[in-house]
């Protein structure tokens, strides 16, 4: 049985992630903030303690056979320059600690534990996938420093790790998704600047969370190990490296 840890899985890319890799026969162990779902474990990352109790659950729910984490969850809140000294360090840490360190924290529990394990038939021990974003290469909004700092962070200690890490079997893969329509409404664009955006991606719309989830599942099952270290883009085309 193939376990994989799918943080932010309660709503959004997350879901989808997890709808997909379940019906690839993958026991996906899901993640959220609010407690009442047996499909995830509850765990705010906005307290330091909460990645560490997220991971020894994951594993004891696993029997110990966690083959990949998928670092998903996310906020992207604005933390607008003009609001109070106080609140905008709050929300700066909030969102470095949610979109960044919480990532780091399992990334590292996993790195120990597989390094502790046997590889599998194609020298692989553990995979990790972040879902970081166009913003950590192209910045974002004026009002989302922190985000966009959090994902160029992710992004630089995913290539670290794979690095660090690719001769002992452990892979890691980057994501970097540009808009994706997740809202359950039909004020996502709103919430991100407006239909104004379309004009900005040759494609002509946003991407899909099945989109992204069919990417985060092939890295987390299919990706050669040669593949290591790679970012893949997501953003129809509106910003090309
Ligand atoms: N949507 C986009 O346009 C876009 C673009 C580029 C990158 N991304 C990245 O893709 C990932 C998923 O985004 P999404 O749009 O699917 O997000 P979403 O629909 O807003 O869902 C966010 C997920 O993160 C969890 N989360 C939020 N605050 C948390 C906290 N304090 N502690 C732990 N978990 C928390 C949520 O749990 P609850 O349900 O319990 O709140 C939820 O499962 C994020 O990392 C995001 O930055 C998204």
């Amino acid at each position: 049985m193939t376990y994989i840890l799918v943080t932010g899985s309660s709503r959004g890319i997350g879901a989808a992630a997890q709808k997909l890799l379940s019906e690839r026969g993958v026991n996906v162990i899901g993640h959220g903030t609010r407690p009442g779902d047996p499909s995830c474990i509850a765990a705010d990352f906005t307290n330091p303690l909460a990645a560490q109790l997220l991971w020894e659950e994951a594993l004891d729910r696993s029997g110990g056979a966690i083959s990949a984490v998928v670092n998903n969850a996310g906020l992207f809140s604005p933390n607008a320059i003009d609001s109070s000294d106080i609140e905008w360090l709050d929300g700066w840490e909030d969102t470095l600690r949610i979109n960044l360190t919480a990532a780091a924290q399992l990334s590292r529990f996993a790195v120990r534990h597989w390094n502790n394990h046997a590889p599998g038939s194609d020298g692989v021990r553990g995979r990790l996938v972040h879902v970081a974003s166009r913003a950590a290469y192209r910045g974002d909004s004026p009002a989302h420093w922190h985000y966009a700092a959090a994902k160029g962070g992710m992004v630089a200690m995913h290539k670290t790790i794979a690095r660090a890490y690719a001769s002992q079997g452990i892979v890691s893969f980057a994501i970097t998704p540009g808009f994706t329509d997740t809202s359950m409404a039909d004020d996502y664009l709103d919430s991100r600047g407006g239909a104004g955006l379309l004009a900005d991606i040759p494609l002509g719309r946003v991407a899909t969370p099945e989109e992204i989830a069919r990417i985060i599942a092939f890295c987390a099952l299919d990706a050669p190990a040669s593949m290591t270290g790679a970012v893949i883009d997501a953003n129809g085309a509106s910003y090309v490296r």
